[in-house]
């Protein structure tokens, strides 16, 4: 066997090698698709894709904001975000960021405002610091009721 017969012999061996592994990946990516079903029934969903259109995602019922005076989630659309009912006008929802602007600590609602648990700052109900040490505002975001459901928009 001379070195170009040798090369050619490598060469056609290593696809015989690597071409079975390559039709196994190829097999799996087919066979992985039923496995994205669940996606699709997700996506059946019709309000879950009304809500995703208008880019409003429920963070709670109507019901469970009512009886908890607010509804908190620490992991929405990427961030966190309490709501609450104005207290001027209880048809209005609020929607902030509750990462509070001082140094990141979680803002609850008291009743009247939010409040910092770590270093007692108090944002206004819209968002605005009402005493520090925070000096920024908290995001507000959109939020609405839809049926039984409170939507938020971050
Ligand atoms: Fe909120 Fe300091 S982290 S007041």
């Amino acid at each position: 066997m001379n070195r170009r017969d040798f090369v050619n012999w490598m060469g056609v061996g290593a696809l015989a090698t690597s071409l079975p592994v390559a039709l196994a990946a190829c097999g799996s990516d087919t066979a992985e698709a039923p496995a994205d079903a669940p996606a699709d029934n997700t996506a059946a969903a019709p309000a879950d894709d009304a809500a995703a259109a208008d880019g409003f995602e429920s963070i709670g019922t109507v019901a469970e904001l009512d009886e908890a005076g607010a509804l908190a989630s620490s992991n929405f659309q990427g961030t966190q975000v309490v709501v609450t009912r104005s207290p001027d006008n209880p048809d209005t929802l609020i929607a902030v960021d509750s990462l509070c602007t001082h140094q990141g600590c979680t803002v609850d609602w008291d009743g009247s405002a939010f409040a910092c648990p770590c270093h007692a700052s108090m944002f206004n109900p819209d968002g605005t610091v009402a005493s520090g040490p925070a000096s920024a505002p908290l995001p507000v975001y959109e939020a609405k009721i839809e049926g039984d459901q409170v939507l938020v928009k971050v």
